[in-house]
Order: structure tokens, then sequence, then C-alpha cells
């Protein structure tokens, strides 16, 4: 028996999680299903830094509030509604900011509305805990080196922050194309991030990145850059030119500020250095953010 209300964490206004979120026990299960969509009972859901900064960062008229907080999620099919799955079914899947923009809903409630497309069938070697884990990190590494970055068998590919959750997918599936890999982690993650697949690594706390590269420039220069750590600065960029090939491609996880006062004045900087053209000492090499 589904209860008309369920417990969520929600999203009531802009600022930290602290100040933000809010336990509520009022809030609609969505009665209504469209054709297509499935309704999963939410065993598991995870934190993303996507969800902290948006709802630090994006204003009411962006990111309607109140909405249900975060976007990872595993859990069980409760109503298939004449889908391809089945009533209880172990799936995992994400909520895209799209879909939460138009129905509040989020991964940190007990039930979610969502199109099939958006879940898939959990194997029974993972928990839910661990796959709430994957959705939005492996499509994000997947956007960034399949369609963003088109990385081929043979090719070099730099990753800064090779033991993020996004790092280590993208040293993964690089690996797995076929490129060789050179990726940054502090000391202490050397041994996991070879494990993922790393052929170089550069331990990113004991040096100064850009002129480490400038001076250590593989040759041929790297095809592909991923700064998997969204980078505020923007000197990994603006120095590429010296070992990022011309035709390569600088993607990013995305530049969020995570305190917005003392950190506005670099991501300026990392603007400026995007928008100035290259007759006027602008980088000539392609900087994309990774979009999901
Ligand atoms: N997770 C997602 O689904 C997702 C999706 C889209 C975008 N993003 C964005 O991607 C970025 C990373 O997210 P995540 O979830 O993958 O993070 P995460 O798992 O929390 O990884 C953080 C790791 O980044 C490394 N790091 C921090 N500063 C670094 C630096 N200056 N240079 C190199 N490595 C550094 C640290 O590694 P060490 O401990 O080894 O020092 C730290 O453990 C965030 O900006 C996030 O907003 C994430």
């Amino acid at each position: 028996m589904i209860t008309p209300f369920q417990r969520a964490w929600v999203v009531t206004c802009r600022g930290t999680p602290e100040e933000a979120l809010s336990l509520r026990t009022d809030w609609p299960v969505p009665q209504k299903l469209e054709p297509g969509e499935v309704l999963v009972k939410v065993e598991a859901g995870a934190l993303n830094p996507a969800g902290w900064k948006m709802m630090r960062m994006m204003p009411n008229f962006v990111f309607p509030r109140p909405h249900v907080a975060e976007f990872d999620f595993a859990g069980t099919i409760a109503n298939a509604n004449g889908t391809e799955l089945f009533e209880g079914d172990a799936v995992y899947g994400f909520i895209p900011v799209e879909i939460t923009q138009k129905t509040r809903q989020g991964a940190l409630a007990e039930y979610i509305r969502i199109p099939e497309d958006y879940v898939v069938p959990r194997s029974t070697n993972l928990t839910a805990i661990e796959a709430s884990g994957l959705a939005a990190a492996s499509q994000t590494a997947y956007q960034a080196i399949y369609v963003q970055g088109q990385l081929s068998p043979g090719q070099i590919v730099f990753i800064n922050g090779g033991s993020s959750a996004v790092g280590a997918f993208v040293i993964q599936l690089a690996k797995g194309i076929g490129a060789k890999v050179v990726a940054t982690a502090s000391a202490k993650n050397e041994v996991f991030v070879r494990k993922m697949g790393a052929d170089e690594f550069i331990d990113y706390t004991k040096l100064d990145l850009a002129k480490y590269l400038v001076e250590h420039a593989p040759s041929p220069k790297f095809n592909l850059i991923f700064d998997a750590v969204g980078l505020i600065d923007p000197s990994l960029y603006t120095h590429s030119e010296a070992y990022l090939q011309c035709g390569g491609i600088f993607i990013t996880s995305g530049p969020l500020p995570k305190n917005t006062s003392a950190e506005i004045w670099t991501l300026l900087k990392t603007v400026v250095a995007l928008v100035t053209p290259a007759i006027l000492g602008g980088t000539r090499r392609k900087y994309e953010c990774v979009a999901l």
C-alpha cells in the first residue's frame, strides 16, 4: 500500500545544505504516471557535488524551490506502468535537472516518478548504496570521453582528479578505448588511480601543475585534457598550448565556486580567459564544459 505522503529532504531556499534543507513528512507521493514513466521505491540516494553547488548558487527562477534534493538513486520498481520493467525489479538511475525543475522531484525521497529511460536494472552483486553512486558520475565521464572528447585508441589523455568519482570512471573508459592515461591525485590515492588503469601518476599536491606540465610536456602532446575537479583557477587551461595538441580539447566538469565571495574573482579570470580572442593573447585551444 503506497501512502499519499512521503518523507523527503526538501530544498526550501538558496543556501548551504544546513540552511536550505528541511525534512518534510508531507511531501506528496506521485499518484499519476505518464505513459513510459515508472514509480521507483527509493532504497538509497547519493550526495553529489552538483547538489550542494546548485542549492547554493541557483536562483529560484532557474531552479524553482521547494524541490526535493539530489539526483542519483537506487531502489525497486513500485509501479512498472506497462513498461518493460516489472514490479520488484532492482534498479538504479538518476533524475536529470530538467525533470527536477519541472516536477520538483529529487533522490532524497521515498518515491520517484521517472521515465524508464533514466532507470537501468541493477545486478545482484551491487547493493543499493553502491549503485546509487554510479549513474551521474559515469554518465558525466562517458559524455566527456566519448561524446565531447571523441577519444580514440592510441591517443593520450590527461585527467586532473583521477581519484574523484568522475575521474575514476574517465580513467577506466579511456583505458577501455585504448588510450594512454596520465592522471593526478594526491599520493594517498596513487594505488587507487593506477588500479583504475592510469599509466602515469602525478601527485598534484607537490607541484604547480600547469608549470610542471609545461616543463614535462609529452611528445606528442595530449589529445584531450579532462579536468574532473572543475578547477576555478584557469591556469591549467591558459598554459595548455604547451602540452595540448593543436586541435585537442580541454574539457572541464564545471568550475562552480564553493565559496562565492572568495572565489568569484578567480572565476572571473576564467571567464576572461575563455572570451579573450587568440589575437589578443587568448588560449588557442578549445574549451568545453561537460554537459549531461
Ligand atoms: N559526481 C558527479 O556525478 C558529477 C557530475 C558532473 C560534474 N561533477 C563535478 O565534478 C567535480 C568532481 O566531482 P566528483 O563527484 O567526481 O568529486 P569527488 O568524488 O568528491 O572527488 C574529489 C577529489 O578531487 C580531488 N581533488 C581536489 N582538488 C584537486 C586538485 N586541485 N587537483 C587534483 N585533484 C583534486 C581530490 O583527490 P585526492 O583526495 O586524491 O587529493 C578529491 O578526493 C565537481 O566539481 C562536481 O561538481 C560531478
